[in-house]
């Protein structure tokens, strides 16, 4: 068989697969490349962001927008015009003023908050009360429906974590307005706030049953761990019914500042430090 015969015969194979819907793999040429460089880290320093998040008071309302978030945005992920934090997570701040509220809603997407400054606001999580407090971690997870409402004196900062960047890869986001319909029975924080003894209910998997852990449980608990070997200290934030993860997809961590120029290096997981 001459070349020119072989190189025929391989075009109609490949119209062949091509109607058939399969494809070469060897051709890919995605299939065989090396993974991508790691992200670099970025800084983002509060004093910076202060005075742009009052230029975001001042130009925004959540009456016009669904939230009032800047984004932390790294520019060598952002194609097609969807700004990204990193490859799995989104990072925010998010501003709401006195009477203010941000309107019902829910998705896919799990939602991290950490009160960074203010207080007197509640975050509403199917139906539940979270008052929102500083350095207070508030979880929205997936399919819960959430608002928030500002009750107090003075503006409310949060961070926001959302896993959206990982949803839209996996083609599993998805959004819903509110108002909500029936929501699910949810049990009170109360009824997990004696160490070591939980209700006699059925576990979930997904998510704790906690939505709002408070900065003052959790530094007391900081207080009393014992340094690790890079000289820090950390906390989990779990879920009381079994032990895990606080919601299923992440590792929520509380730690202090670490007393060493020893680099450490963290997986994807949400970390701030007081
Ligand atoms: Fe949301």
């Amino acid at each position: 068989m001459s070349a020119r015969e072989s190189a025929a015969d391989y075009e109609a194979a490949k119209r062949a697969w091509e109607n058939a819907g399969v494809s070469p793999l060897w051709e890919s040429v995605v299939a065989f490349n090396q993974p991508p460089a790691p992200q670099q880290p970025l800084f983002w320093q509060w004093n910076t962001m202060r005075p742009l998040i009052d230029r975001a008071i001042e130009l925004v309302s959540p009456r016009d927008v669904e939230r009032r978030v800047l984004m932390f945005t790294d520019p060598t992920l952002n194609q097609s015009r969807r700004a990204t934090t990193t490859k799995g997570l989104n990072g925010g701040l998010q501003i709401l003023l006195p009477g203010q509220t941000a309107r019902p809603h829910r998705h896919s997407m799990d939602a991290i908050r950490f009160i960074l400054e203010g207080e007197g606001a509640v975050t509403i999580v199917d139906g539940k009360e979270c008052a929102m407090a500083e350095g207070d971690l508030i979880l929205t997870p997936g399919g819960c429906w959430h608002e928030h409402v500002h009750r107090g004196t003075r503006p409310i900062i949060w961070l926001d974590g959302l896993n959206s960047p990982l949803h839209r890869y996996l083609g599993t986001a998805d959004y819903e307005s509110g108002p909500p319909g029936e929501l699910p029975a949810t049990l009170p924080d109360a009824a997990f706030a004696a160490p070591n003894i939980i209700p006699d209910a059925e576990a979930s998997q997904r998510h704790s049953p906690v939505f709002r852990y408070t900065y003052a449980a959790a530094s007391a608990a900081l207080d009393a761990t014992p340094a690790g070997r890079d000289g820090s200290r950390r906390v989990r934030y779990i879920n009381p019914t079994n032990g895990g993860p606080a919601m299923a997809l992440w590792t929520i961590s509380l730690c202090n500042s670490i007393p060493t120029s020893r680099p450490s290096r963290f997986g994807p997981r949400a970390m701030p430090s007081p």
